[in-house]
């Protein structure tokens, strides 16, 4: 690996899922994962496998299904360490990623207790003895083993270069400096960098990475400017999801130092003709929607709408525009498809988009695409795309609609009668509401004896025209959990119906799941 060479570290998975409203299940994640390897990033972060029994199964699984680095994100913590290896052992090739608190807001406001020590100068201590022996601990694991100082952009530079220190001489082979909370500027963000390779004596030991959140905009622009300084590793997520303001775009910082090669003296693996492809495949799985006028991947990315910018196009490409859409795998002509394509034509385009598919899921993939063909003259991508994500890499449903009536006019009280079929039981019931939609909200939980807080509701047309899918994203609350889910059809009630089961299946499978687990550590300790 040559100098110039920047490793791209895609947590589109891991701090990209954690974005409010996305929920990806285990077969979108493994997925996405073969995505980003034909993307050719270096190395895939697929989750933090303690923190769920889900998290566990999806590391373990894109584990079994790509050959590049694949990463899982542990505290510095001995179970967190051991699950986060069990979850990648069977990867070709794995890194433990383990991370320690540095910076004073979150040392007081996670470590208070004092058994961390009474004073904030007991408590760095301890925290630097945390970070080393939790690096020496995965190191007995794996050999690549990365350490991040959660928050280093607000963390004294003094303190951040003795724990930074610390981590290397436990064999730290990546050190990673996040701006957690997205607060530094460019320059400062660098001269950070900068500083810790001046104060840090084993610095050249470690491949100095960094992870920038975007809270002010800045996300990119920090990544690069830590470049100039001698980072090497980027970490990143598609389309920029992730907390609250998401995390640095990957296709950004890949164009940019493509775009802009004589300034930016670096490069990557990435194949840029796979970005539009990802991006639409994670915007379609996650329920994401990519602004319009988002850098490299929006939809008015390359549009020129006034007359004088399309005039000078027409003239002379460059005139207007730095890089081709073409250039990042926009596709240039729009492929249709309609009820007379056949199975083959549809498996060419599903490949074309992305999406490799047993001869199961291609099945599934067909009876769906033929029945909204019936309903709908002609299919499009997108169209396709939340196919694939709603119908075809779903898990088996706990609940499903046997049937579903829904009356509503100006003059009528809507009334809704749902009847659901769940594992070995069906539920029936009916009610009324305020709209067609709550009178089939409420005939679903009366039938359920339940009774959840929506906490967000969207509907959004997939593509245009009369005969558009409609796509409904449900955010239920119940208890201590929120649940997400995702529906689609040509009839918006039904689509809002499919996505308020799809969210109490996940509350279902996340119920299954936590008793497995518990019954299979139990069993581990035991033995
Ligand atoms: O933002 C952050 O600090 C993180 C770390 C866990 C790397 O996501
Ligand atoms: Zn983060």
């Amino acid at each position: 690996m040559t100098d110039k060479k920047v490793i791209v570290f895609d947590t589109t998975l891991r701090d990209g899922e954690q974005s409010p409203g996305a929920s990806l299940n285990v077969i979108e994640k493994v997925e996405i994962a073969r995505q980003l390897e034909k993307l050719n990033v270096d190395v895939i972060e697929a989750g933090f496998p303690v923190s769920s029994p889900t998290q566990f199964e999806a590391v373990k699984r894109v584990s079994g299904e790509v050959d590049v680095i694949v990463a899982a994100l542990c505290r510095a913590k001995e179970l967190d360490i051991q699950k986060a290896y069990e979850a990648i052992s069977g990867a070709q090739k794995k890194r433990i990623h383990t991370f320690s608190s540095t910076s004073d807001y979150h040392i007081l406001g996670k470590f208070g207790h004092e058994r961390y020590g009474k004073t904030l100068e007991e408590k760095r201590k301890t925290i630097i003895k945390m970070s080393y022996d939790a690096v020496a601990f995965a190191k007995t694991f794996c050999d690549d083993v990365e350490f991040s100082a959660e928050d280093a952009g607000r963390t004294d530079i003094g303190y951040l270069a003795d724990v930074i220190e610390a981590a290397i001489s436990a064999g730290a082979t990546t050190v990673n400096i996040p701006d957690t909370t997205g607060y530094t500027l460019p320059h400062e963000f660098g001269e950070k960098i900068a500083e810790l390779k001046r104060r840090v004596k084993n610095i050249d030991q470690a491949v100095i990475s960094v992870h920038c959140h975007n809270d002010l905009g800045l996300a990119v622009a920090n990544t690069i400017s830590a470049l100039d300084q001698g980072a090497r590793q980027v970490e990143c997520t598609i389309n920029g999801i992730g907390e609250r303001a998401g995390n640095a775009s990957l296709e950004e910082i890949v164009m940019a130092l493509r775009v802009r090669k004589d300034l930016l003296d670096y490069y990557t693996d990435i194949n840029p003709l796979e970005i539009y492809n990802t991006s639409k495949m994670v915007s379609g799985f996650t329920g994401i929607i990519v602004q319009p006028n988002k850098a490299i991947v929006g939809e008015n990315a390359f549009a020129h709408e006034s007359g004088i910018h399309q005039d000078g196009m027409l003239k002379n490409r460059n005139t207007y525009e730095i890089m081709t859409p073409e250039s990042v795998g926009v596709p240039m002509t729009k492929i249709i498809l309609g009820r007379h394509s056949g199975r083959h034509g549809l498996k060419v385009r599903l490949e074309e988009l992305g999406y490799t598919t047993s001869e199961e899921e291609l099945n599934k993939a067909y009876a769906r695409f033929t029945k909204l063909a019936d309903k709908k003259k002609e299919v499009f991508d997108d169209d396709l795309r939340v196919i694939m994500g709603d119908e075809v890499f779903s898990e088996i449903a706990y609940y499903d609609f046997d049937y579903l009536n829904v009356l509503s006019g100006s003059v009528s009280v809507p009334t809704a009668t749902v009847r659901i079929k769940a594992k070995d039981a069906i539920f029936e019931e009916s009610s009324t509401g305020d709209g067609p939609v709550d009178a089939m909200f409420n005939a679903i939980d009366r039938a359920l004896n339940i009774k959840p807080e929506v906490e967000s509701y969207r509907v959004r047309s997939v593509t245009s025209g009369r005969q558009a899918l409609g796509e409904v994203n449900v955010r239920l609350r119940i208890g201590n959990g929120t649940y997400s889910g995702r529906g689609i059809s040509t009839d918006i009630i039904e689509a809002s119906g499919k996505a308020y089961l799809q969210a109490l299946n996940q509350m279902e499978l996340n119920k299954c799941e936590t008793e497995k687990f518990i019954e299979e550590n139990a069993l581990t300790n035991a033995s």
